[in-house]
């Protein structure tokens, strides 16, 4: 009974091993593609799903960054807004929120949801794929939510962004990590450590990595490091 009971232990013991084996290998296969393709207008409904609260857990996004009356906040890469209508509330009405975006389609759907709900603190951005177009040392905090992985020149507009923080500013990068059942195609995810590598190379320092607040999402917040 009790060699059985080693038996067992044993084949489960090499059971694992062989499947962390063989999903590090299925990583190192996955064929990156960089930049990833941009999110179609066409698809707000996506973004606007109202199951999405459920994972992507908005409150405790705002809690963990500190969101708070006043602020001056961007959200980059805002598309239909989804972000962007929770910020303004975070930040009330002596806050500003820069909605960034390079798809003039996105903002003018931002723009109509901005009259609908008579949001005063929303600032639409036009930016362009190389530059966020931003008022320099103005931001308390800006937001890159499942959006970094489309930029062309990552390390070049994340160090015209610092330009845009405050000296004690944040910079948060969200994004689908490869086991989330949900996201873009595996080829246009990002694995953590090439964001972070990045970022170091752009002069930033990673302060905080929310691994257990979302279920399908990696959180990392950087702040200038020179
Ligand atoms: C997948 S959508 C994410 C939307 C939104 N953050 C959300 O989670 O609901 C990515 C958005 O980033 C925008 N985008 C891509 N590159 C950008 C850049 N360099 N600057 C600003 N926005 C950009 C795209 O136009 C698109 O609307």
């Amino acid at each position: 009974m009790m060699n059985q009971f080693i038996r067992l232990k044993a084949f489960f013991f090499f059971a694992a091993i062989l499947l962390l084996c063989v999903s590090a290998y299925a990583k190192e296969d996955i064929k990156r593609e960089r930049p990833g393709k941009l999110f179609s207008p066409s698809k707000i409904p996506l973004l606007e799903d109202p199951g999405r609260d459920t994972w992507q857990k908005p409150a405790e996004i705002l809690n963990a960054l500190e969101i708070g009356k006043g602020q001056t906040i961007a959200d980059i890469g805002a598309a239909s807004g989804y972000l962007t209508v929770k910020l303004s509330e975070g930040a009330g009405e002596t806050g500003i929120i820069y909605a960034v975006d390079i798809q003039p389609e996105m903002l003018n759907y931002i723009r109509t949801r901005l009259d609908d709900k008579g949001l005063k603190n929303v600032i639409p951005v036009l930016s362009t794929m190389d530059d966020p177009k931003l008022p320099p040392g103005s931001l308390d905090i800006a937001i890159l939510l499942s959006t970094y992985h489309e930029i062309s020149q990552p390390v070049d507009f994340v160090r015209k962004l610092k330009q845009a923080l405050k000296p004690h500013g944040k910079l948060a990068i969200l994004e689908f990590s490869d086991e989330s059942p949900i996201g873009p195609p595996l080829k246009f995810r990002l694995p953590e450590d090439v964001v972070i590598n990045e970022l170091l190379q752009a002069g930033f320092a990673l302060s905080q990595r929310h691994t257990f607040l979302l279920p399908y999402q990696y959180f990392l917040v950087f702040t200038p490091s020179h």
